[in-house]
């Protein structure tokens, strides 16, 4: 499913009278705008249904920031995948490097996750990226094979089909520091080399792999225009609504 999109994921902000104003303006800026992507918002879970009804009537999909790895049962505090499916929810982001670092979210555990939201209909937009000193360090490429190998490497082929990948690098993101458009290049064509190993070129070339990390509406253009960059995850840019859509509108 190599499709563009660009995707908004708002994090731990806005209260709900915010949350609603921003969906229902980034759906009227985009009303009859020839789009290039796929729109996704992903707002805070409290927020899902609200986001659900815009898409409704509207071109956003929305996606969830967090799904639990539990099917259901005394697990207080979670959400499962089948929860947002009842929603109508397309996506959700799973393995932020804010899951990674804060709840100590590792790849086995994030893998489980993947599955729970594909068995239940929903697209992963799975994160992967590395801390500035493993760049530092030239440690980036293993890194990111390690987690996107054991984050997603036990998926069947068809499973695979239905996933999206981000790469976020841990330097770049709320930083106001952007990798360059050839950085950006160069690690997507490597996760896409990976796919090519793993699953083949047709399902490689079939996957979206999204840019984050300060992406915003003064770099997207560039780095959209990267032959393996189908789109970005958007944190900061993607709370107002004139700049998520210059980003959505720089394909
Ligand atoms: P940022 O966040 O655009 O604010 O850097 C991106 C993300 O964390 O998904």
């Amino acid at each position: 499913m190599r499709k563009k999109i660009v995707a908004g994921n708002w994090k731990m902000n806005l209260d709900f009278a915010g949350a609603e104003e921003l969906a229902a303006a980034v759906a009227e800026r985009l009303e009859g705008e020839k789009l290039q992507c796929e729109v996704v918002i992903c707002p805070p879970a409290l927020y899902l249904e609200m986001a659900t009804d815009f898409a409704e009537e509207s071109v956003l999909k929305v996606g969830a920031q967090n799904v639990s790895n539990r099917d259901n049962g005394a697990f207080t505090g979670e959400i499962s995948a089948a929860m947002l499916a009842s929603l109508d929810v397309d996506y959700c982001i799973v393995g932020h490097s804010e899951r990674r670092k804060y709840f100590h979210e590792d790849n086995a555990f994030l893998a489980g996750k993947v599955d729970k939201l594909l068995d239940h209909g929903l697209t992963p937009i799975y994160c992967c990226g590395e801390l500035l000193e493993e760049r530092e360090k030239e440690n980036h490429f293993n890194i990111v094979e390690q987690q996107i190998s054991e984050g997603l490497f036990h998926l069947n082929d068809s499973e695979f089909y239905n996933l999206v990948i981000a790469y976020e690098p841990v330097w770049a993101i709320g930083t106001g520091r952007t990798a360059s458009p050839e950085q950006a290049q160069e690690i997507h064509a490597f996760i896409r080399g990976l796919i090519i190993k793993k699953y083949g070129r047709e399902l490689a070339d079939e996957t979206t792999l999204l840019y984050g990390g300060s992406c915003n509406a003064k770099n997207a253009r560039e780095l959209f225009s990267q032959p393996d960059v189908d789109g970005g995850l958007i944190g900061g840019a993607s709370l107002k609504a004139t700049e998520f859509v210059q980003v959505v509108n720089s394909f």
